[in-house]
This record gives C-alpha cells, structure tokens and sequence, in this order.
C-alpha cells in the first residue's frame, strides 16, 4: 500500500510536469466518486510507473504516446498531449523525425510544434489530426469547407451560456449542412440576405412577416407541439396565438351574444369546456374569445364592424364549462403582399386558413392555454397555409336545419359547436398581446 502511494505521489509530480498544473488541477476538480478509483489507477499506472521507467527520455515518451493515441484515434487525449509536448521537450523536428515522418509540421509562433494543416488539397496530404489540434483551430487559419465548419463550431463551443452554447453549436451544424446540401450559390445567398432584409422591413406594431414565415414553414407549430402534450408525447389543445388578440376584450355572461354590430350570417352557439388532465372541470378560469366574421374579417381589419365585435371574455362556471352566441366565422387568407406572399405563389400554395375560433384560457395552477378550434366544414381543412390544423382541434360545426329550440331569434340554418380544452400544468402567464 505504502509502496501503491509512492507510486501515485511520484505519478502525480510527472503528470503535473507533463500536463501542466491548471490541467491536472481542474481534472482532480472534476472527478466523481465513479472515476476516483479509475483516476488514481492511471495516475499511478500510467504516470507512476511507464513515465518514470527509465530507458526513453521524455520527448521519445511523448511522441511515442502521441502515435499511439493517433492510431487508436483518441483525439481529445492526442490534442491533450500535443499541448503537453511543450513541457516534455518534444519539438517540431522531433516529430518530423519520429512519429509522424510524412507529415508536415511547423512551429507556432511561440516555437511550439503543431501540426501543419495548411498543405495539399483536399484529400492529398492534409493531416488526419485536424479536429483534434486546438491549437490550430485556435489559429483559424481556413483551408478547407470542413476546416471552416470545425473552426466556427470550435468557436460556438466557447461559448459561455450553456443553452445558448447548444442552440449555437446546433445552429451552425445545420446551417452549414444546408448551404452543404443545396449547394448555395453565391447569388443564392446574396438573394437570402436581401430577403431576410426585406422580412425585417415588412415588420411593424401591427405586422410581423418573420412570424408568418415561420407558420407557413411549420416551425411555430413544431415548438407548439413539442413544448406541450408531456413535450410532443401527447395530443394537446394548445396552437398558435395568431396575430389578431387583443387584451381587454368585454366582460359577457355565459349565454349571452358577443355580435356587437350587425353581422350578417348564419348563427352559431358554441358551448367550450375546460378541463384538466385527469378531465377534472376546470372553474373560475377566464376565457377569451375572438374570430372572424362570415366575410373572414376580424373586426380590426374592417371598418364595418364595431370595436370589439365578435370579440368576449368568459368565466368556466362550476363544470368547467363557457357558452356563448355569435355567428359562424369564415376562413381567410394570410398577408400574402410580402416575402410570404412570393413564397406561396412560387411554390403554387393558397394562402389560405380554414375558419376557426380562438380561445385564451388563464387559471393560476395552469399553462395559459392558447387555442383555436378548427371548423370542420371548412375546405382548406386540410391545406391550411399556417400548418396550424391538429386532430384534436378539429371542431364538429354541426349544422341545424330546424328552429333554435330555445332561442327564437335564432334562424335556421343554424350551428352549434362543443368542444373541449384540457389545461396542462404550468406556469399562468399571459402573452404580450400581437396588437391594440
Ligand atoms: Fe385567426
């Protein structure tokens, strides 16, 4: 045992020597009970007893260390030890003579020996280790596609946020790979800029076109449905806010109308109920209702209609439930004078999205639902121009040929929609609203 921890002793004084105190310093710092053991082994093992052995002086250690790690592909301990080999006395002409005799090596500026990256084209003569020699990545010195994506990843690496180092890293990963994939030309990718440009301008208070972008690719549904439903496991209620929620909306009671000026088209009684997910009603939660009208206006975008029209704010009575009179909504078609606009004409889609009623649900204890409940009569049902369509807000519009029976002002053809919201847990937050 005395003699296992002159040997560790020993092993640690090369190792520090070798790798440098801030190394083995943060490395002691790291370790877990799981790697303890493991740690003391090499230390003792490796360091102890192979790097005091006498027999090779300690520069022939090193580059003999370096070709076996390079043939077993260890790239993070071969990066380790070629930043070691300015403690061990190995130079740039060592290697050149010893491990690496048909490679080319050069010398940095401070005399330490680092690979030569920078010779022979692609394929022929480039060095294997290029990944692995942080001091050439440090350099960023660019010789090749793939050098400048392991150059620009190496830097989002540093960064210090770790959230944003992964979004980063991620980022430039699939951006590289797409200009990779596509073959981006060079009037390609001045065209992007222009575009993006373009996206940023077309934005106002009232107007946000990267917004419209990212729904006719499908990307805010994506981060919708992956970020709720147990994290895209599950069916959910939740769906995009869309651009036309307005905070303050009217008090109404439950039956009462939410038609504030006169707005041809046939009736609709919706009935909405809130639930949680063990299907427990949900009471006291206010809800807000918005839509378009008949014509597929919301009220802000037509002069003919009252403030506020077609717009109401409900509490769930004792069974969860709000119920409400309007008239059936249309479908309509998104902005399509800008960059989306072109999109959708150069790929021959319709800008349009099916007739649907909104709902904002807000109860402490609760994720504040956002939602829109999908008319089910509706030809663009099925190609709506915002992805936003999901089976479980896919409303029954039933349609009614006979009178009302309680509502006598209520003529036929009339409709009637139930639904249901199921509130997953989660913090009760309300969205900025898009507009005034
Ligand atoms: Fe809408």
């Amino acid at each position: 045992m005395e003699r296992d921890d002159d040997r560790y002793q020993a092993g640690m004084r090369v190792r520090r020597s070798v790798l440098g105190d801030a190394h083995v310093d943060r490395a002691e710092a790291r370790k877990t009970p799981l790697d303890t053991d493991f740690q003391r082994f090499i230390t003792e093992g490796a360091w102890g007893s192979v790097w005091t052995r006498p027999g090779l002086d300690r520069p022939t250690r090193s580059l003999l260390t370096l070709a076996i790690l390079a043939s077993l592909g260890h790239w993070e301990e071969f990066a380790m030890h070629v930043r070691a080999s300015r403690h061990t006395g190995a130079r740039a002409r060592d290697h050149r003579r010893g491990a690496f005799p048909r490679r080319r090596l050069c010398r940095s500026a401070r005399g330490q020996p680092r690979l030569r990256h920078s010779q022979g084209g692609a394929g022929r003569g480039r060095c294997p280790f290029l990944h692995a020699c942080e001091e050439y990545r440090g350099a960023m010195i660019i010789d090749s596609p793939e050098a400048l994506t392991g150059a620009v990843l190496e830097v989002m690496q540093r960064t210090p946020d770790p959230r944003l180092r992964e979004i980063m890293t991620s980022l430039v990963r699939h951006v590289h790979g797409f200009v990779r994939e596509v073959r981006l030309t060079e009037d390609e990718f001045r065209e992007a800029a222009a575009i993006l440009n373009e996206i940023g301008g077309l934005s106002t208070d009232n107007h946000n076109e990267m917004v419209l972008m990212a729904g006719s690719l499908g990307v805010s549904s994506l981060v919708c449905l992956l970020n709720n439903g147990g994290d895209g496991a599950a069916e959910t209620s939740q769906n995009l806010l869309g651009p036309f929620w307005r905070k303050g909306s009217p008090r109404v009671e439950n039956g009462g109308s939410i038609v504030r000026s006169d707005t041809p088209g046939p009736a609709i009684v919706v009935t909405f109920t809130v639930v949680d997910q063990q299907a427990q009603p949900v009471t006291g939660a206010d809800v807000d209702i918005w839509h378009s009208s008949p014509i597929g206006l919301y009220e802000n975008q037509d002069p003919g209609q009252a403030d506020m029209n077609l717009r109401g704010s409900f509490t769930t009575d004792a069974s969860g439930r709000i119920w409400f009179r309007s008239v059936k909504p249309a479908g309509y078609p998104i902005p399509a004078d800008g960059v989306v606009g072109r999109l959708l004409k150069a790929q021959g889609r319709h800008p349009h999205r099916p007739a649907h009623i909104h709902a904002l649900v807000y109860r402490v204890g609760y994720k504040t639902l956002t939602s829109q409940v999908y008319s089910d009569d509706d030809e663009h049902l099925e190609s709506d121009a915002q992805f936003g369509v999901t089976r479980a807000l896919t409303g029954r519009f039933k349609r009614h040929d006979e009178p009302h029976p309680e509502h006598g002002d209520v003529a036929a053809p009339w409709y009637s929609l139930e639904h249901t919201f199921v509130l997953e847990p989660g913090e009760a937050r309300l969205p900025k609203p898009p507009i005034k």
